[in-house]
């Protein structure tokens, strides 16, 4: 296939470009290449081709929230949003938390056909924070990492040990960063609008302390560790030290903590309760300055995907998480490029080869050799953001409305189209 006359992202900079793929991988990429006799082309003027994006945060639901979300949806899902690759966390039940889940996970994927699902290994068996996951036939199976996502590791002896057999296994923990005893039931920010709501307010601390053990243990132990969703301008802060300390720690936030703050709760809208809860614009902005100076290496979404059931409740019983594939490239695109003045070579390193390189997995980038995967956006596009054209499961966001730029046309998973906007629009542009 010849992708034509699309901008190509690049590490040093966007240079417009054809790309020819065979095989699954990119072959050659040049200025003007001719169509070879019966090749495939795929007219891409006025596109900006991306390497395909990665999001090493997502909760699929299944096994055993289907309700919620399905491999088979989420990964529709996924490809909409732009994805070529996603990790899935282990929170569903069973939890991930041995090799038979993991390679259910990676079958149903397959079966699916359309991104790459990496499954990532609870740290303890069931979650339950006593005895370590089986970690070696888990990434004998596949998994990629290990975490606790939904809940730090509360004991401090038990993750250290963790971080020492992941390290053996040749794997990280992604590490949700939340002190229990401090959350104590808090659903939202304590600050301001948890005062007007009267709305159970959670304090920074309470992620930052679990931020600083982490970082802790990475320093002394010698080991890698990555942090997840950092939403403080504090938890920034302790990356940052840590980094100029040479701790090999990595760091990911999510679209909603650097474009909403916890005024989003007035209302009671639900669809504005995550885990951590969104802070101040003090912190939003931490957050983008941590995303454009290297604290924070990369942009997940954290997709969790709910069901109007579990959403449709007063605000301290529904359920925390935002559903985020389908938004956070446009919002990361829109907020960042657009409103910040980051590069498209940033931008990208954010979406796809810092994950890539904080997992070892393949792709990241357009380069010959490299797996065709591969995002091309229309960049010029506005759009506003409405859940009913979800193709997740999970139509809880609270960006309902909002305008952003930034249309995903097609993906490409080792050269093939996994997804394209409209059907009819395949070649006809
Ligand atoms: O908002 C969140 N939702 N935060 C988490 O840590 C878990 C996630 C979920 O699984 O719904
Ligand atoms: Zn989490
Ligand atoms: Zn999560």
């Amino acid at each position: 296939m010849l992708i034509r006359g699309a901008d190509a992202v690049f590490a040093d900079g966007v240079k417009p470009c054809d790309i020819r793929i065979q095989n699954g991988v990119f072959l050659e990429i040049a200025p003007a290449l001719e169509a070879l006799e019966g090749e495939e082309v795929l007219h891409a003027e006025g596109l900006t081709a991306f390497p395909g994006l990665i999001d090493m945060h997502v909760h699929l639901r299944d096994p055993g929230f289907e309700k919620k979300e399905t491999i088979e949806t989420g990964t529709m899902s996924a490809v909409k949003g732009g994805f070529t690759q996603i990790c899935c966390m282990p929170n569903t039940k069973p939890v991930i938390d041995n090799k038979v889940v993991v390679t259910y996970i990676k079958a149903r994927a397959k079966e699916a056909g359309r991104c790459k699902v990496h499954p990532i290994g609870a740290i303890t068996e069931g979650q339950k924070g006593e005895n370590l996951a089986a970690i070696g036939g888990m990434k004998a199976a596949g998994a990629v990492a290990l975490s606790e996502d939904g809940k730090s590791v509360q004991n401090t002896s038990i993750m250290a040990n963790a971080m020492l057999y992941a390290a053996d296994f040749g794997l990280k923990c992604l590490c949700h960063c939340e002190d229990a005893s401090l959350v104590d039931g808090g659903v939202v920010n304590e600050g301001y609008y948890s005062t007007l709501t009267g709305l159970k307010g959670s304090i920074r601390a309470a992620e930052d302390i679990m931020i600083a053990r982490e970082l802790c243990l990475a320093g002394s132990l010698g080991l890698p560790v990555h942090i997840c969703h950092v939403s403080t301008y504090s938890g920034v802060q302790l990356i940052r030290e840590a980094k100029a300390r040479g701790v090999a720690v990595t760091a990911e936030t999510c679209p909603h903590y650097f474009t909403l703050t916890d005024a989003a709760i007035m209302g009671f809208d639900t669809n504005a309760k995550v885990n951590p809860p969104l802070r101040e614009e003090r912190d939003r902005l931490a957050v983008i300055e941590g995303l454009r100076d290297g604290t924070l290496d990369c942009i997940a979404s954290d997709h969790a995907p709910h069901h109007a059931d579990d959403k449709n409740v007063e605000f301290n019983y529904a359920a925390f998480g935002i559903s985020g594939l389908e938004t956070s490239f446009a919002l990361s695109y829109t907020e960042l490029v657009r409103g910040n003045g980051f590069s498209l070579p940033a931008l990208s390193a954010l979406m796809s080869a810092r994950p890539a390189s904080i997992l070892a997995l393949a792709g990241g980038k357009i380069e010959a050799g490299q797996p065709a995967d591969l995002t091309l956006a229309d960049l010029n596009e506005k759009w506003t953001v409405d859940p009913a054209e979800f193709v997740s499961k999970g139509k809880n966001t609270p960006f309902a409305g909002r305008e952003v730029y930034g249309r995903v046309k097609y993906t490409l998973v080792d050269g093939r189209i996994v997804y394209r906007e409209r059907e009819d629009a395949a070649n006809d542009r």
